[in-house]
This record gives structure tokens, C-alpha cells and sequence, in this order.
């Protein structure tokens, strides 16, 4: 996507897993999750509000989060940072248990179609995700026009006894941009209050992420070339907590260079890069291409590997390995 770096806008694929916030945004205060933050007016209100607090923010717009990064600008000594990622690998990955205070959703899109239900996020699942992340006596507050959808939530979090659940129809709230649309048109509003009442036993460990880029070096045998070795392989697929898709290779023009894309779902997280896979003298190279940017989780070690254990099935002789390849 086009964002790039600015004073507080992340990149997650650069952070450790999970992220120290209080120590990358400077902040010794409480730590709060908005998760759609939209154009950031409740954001800006919030840092305005609590100056001493460290404020983490998900959006899976783009568009949204320009409008919130020009917004926040004019906020002075605030410590935030917005990330351009679901907010369910968000909380599960760069958070740790029991670490935040509060978190907020303004609005959330209520899915209303049948067929679109699935793209909800608080099932049960997520609910105790929530509940794991939450310290005791923290809160997920909730504001909606819908009351269709607010009893959906409500019967949602029933799975997770660790939340007391309360609710109420009021005429104090934020005013973020979907307030303002559903205020003109007269809808009445919700507020849900989810507080952590109890120790959740849920178990949702961050993915592991290394700093090191994997990479294998192989000799192919005598005669060989680069397009007769790749020809052939992929699709290649796993399945089974590590979700791979590697279509077959495009072959640059000299024959000195193939690129595997990679889609990849691990834990709830979805990354998309390019495997090259290069000729350098008498050697094979295969590692994540420069222009796609990865957290090498194992699945990303694995997408490495699995191309790397291709070539040596054809012949080629394995020289180094920063990951083991199956045989
Ligand atoms: C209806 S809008 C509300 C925006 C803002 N909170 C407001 O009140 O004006 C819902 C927002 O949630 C974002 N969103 C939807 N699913 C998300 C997810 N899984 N993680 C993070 N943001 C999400 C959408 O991009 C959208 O900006």
C-alpha cells in the first residue's frame, strides 16, 4: 500500500511480536486499543483527554487512516500509533496478555446481510481474545445505531463468563463522522460496556517472529538451468494452522531470476510477499524478494523452505540453509 512510515503510523511487519508500546511510544500511562478508528475523531478527543496515555490504533482502510494521520498531527505530545491491519491479528499478535486497559469501537459495521455475517468480528472467539488481552477491571466499550446487531454482540460475549456485559440506549457519545450520520437521521444509539470481571484462561500466544531473513544456497547439478528448475513447481499448498498458497514461478526475461508470490494465513494473520529465487554463478539462491516486506514467522520460514527442498528434489545440492528443508 502507499503509506508510508510517519510519526505515528507503524508498519506491524516491523515490530516485535508483542510490541512494548509503552516503551516505543514513550508512554508511562494507561494503554488503549481503538479498533476502526475511521477518520480519528474520537482518536484526537481521546489523546487530547488522556495526554499521558499510549494509544494503538487498527483500520483496514487506507483512505481512513490519511484522514486520521492529518488529523492527529495537529495533536501535540500525543503517544499513538495507528497500524493499517485487522484488528484481530492486531490484539492477538502485538499485545500481550492481561496488558490493556481499554478498548474502544465506535460504530463498528454491522454486516446486516446474511451473507456477509462472517465478516463480524465479535464472535465468541474474539470475544475471548478480548478477554485475554484485557486487564482485570478493563473494558471493551461498544457504540452502534443498530439494536439488531448490539443483541448479536450482547448474545456474542455470553460465551465468555470473564465479561460482565451491560448495555443502554443513551444521547452521550462520540461524535466520529458515523455518529454524525446516524444523528441526522434520528436513530437512537447504543452503548455496550464489556468489563473483565474474572482471570481469563484463554491461550492466544503471539506467532514467534525473528529479526533474520531466511534464506537457502544450493549448487545445481552440471547443465542446469534456472528455468528447468523451477518449471514444475507449485502450486504448492499446506494447510493446517499454516495456510500456504504458492502459485507457480514467473521467469524474468535473462532466465537468471524466478518469483514464487506467497499468500499466506497463519493465526489469523495474512501476509502476501515474493519468494526469489536467483541465479549467482555456480549457486542458487531462494529468499524473500527486497521489494516485499514480511514478519518471518515460521510460516514465512516455511514458504522458504518448501521451495528450497523443491530444488533439492531436483538435484540440486544444498550448500547453507538458515532453515531446515525437508527431505
Ligand atoms: C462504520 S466505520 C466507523 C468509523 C469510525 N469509528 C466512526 O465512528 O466514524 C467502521 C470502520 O471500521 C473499520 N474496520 C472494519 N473491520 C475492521 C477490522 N477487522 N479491523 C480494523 N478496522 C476495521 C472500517 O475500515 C471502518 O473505517
Amino acid at each position: 500500500m502507499g503509506l508510508t512510515m510517519s510519526s505515528g503510523f507503524f508498519d506491524w511487519r516491523d515490530l516485535p511480536f508483542p510490541v512494548p508500546w509503552h516503551e516505543i511510544l514513550g508512554s508511562q500511562g494507561p494503554l488503549f486499543v481503538e479498533i476502526g478508528f475511521g477518520s480519528g475523531e474520537f482518536m484526537a478527543w481521546l489523546l487530547e483527554r488522556h495526554p499521558e496515555a499510549a494509544v494503538v490504533g487498527f483500520e483496514v482502510s487506507e483512505g481512513s487512516i490519511r484522514r486520521a494521520l492529518r488529523r492527529l498531527e495537529k495533536v501535540s505530545g500525543a503517544h499513538y500509533a495507528l497500524l493499517y491491519m485487522d484488528a484481530r491479528a492486531g490484539l492477538r499478535h502485538l499485545f500481550s496478555p492481561v496488558s490493556i486497559d481499554r478498548i474502544f469501537v465506535n460504530f463498528p459495521d454491522p454486516w446486516p446481510k446474511k451473507r456477509h455475517e462472517k465478516r463480524r468480528l465479535f464472535y465468541p472467539p474474539f470475544w475471548a481474545l478480548v478477554a485475554s488481552r484485557l486487564k482485570l477491571g478493563g473494558s471493551l466499550q461498544l457504540y452502534t445505531d443498530e439494536i439488531s446487531y448490539l443483541f448479536w454482540v450482547l448474545e456474542q460475549s455470553q460465551e465468555v463468563p470473564e465479561l460482565g456485559v451491560h448495555w443502554e440506549a443513551t444521547r452521550s457519545y462520540p461524535k466520529t463522522r458515523y455518529a454524525q450520520k446516524w444523528e441526522s437521521a434520528h436513530k437512537e444509539i447504543y452503548r455496550l460496556e464489556a468489563v473483565k470481571v474474572r482471570e481469563a484462561p484463554y491461550n492466544f500466544p503471539c506467532l514467534p517472529k525473528d529479526e533474520a531473513m531466511p534464506n537457502v544456497v544450493l549448487k545445481p547439478r552440471e547443465g542446469q538451468t534456472l528455468s528447468a528448475l523451477v518449471q514444475g513447481i507449485g502450486p504448492l499448498k499446506t494447510t493446517g494452522g499454516i495456510d500456504l498458497i504458492i502459485p507457480k514461478a514467473y521467469l524474468s526475461i535473462d532466465g537468471q531470476e524466478a518469483l514464487f508470490e506467497v499468500f499466506l494465513k497463519e493465526q489469523g494473520l495474512d501476509q502476501r510477499y515474493f519468494i526469489v529465487v536467483r541465479r549467482m554463478g555456480e549457486k542458487i539462491v531462494v529468499r524473500i524478494h527486497d521489494a516485499t516486506r514480511v514478519a518471518v514467522t515460521p510460516g514465512v520460514k516455511m514458504s522458504v523452505r518448501l521451495i528450497g527442498d523443491q530444488l533439492q528434489r531436483r538435484g540440486c545440492e544444498l550448500l547453507q540453509s538458515t532453515v531446515e528443508v525437508i527431505r
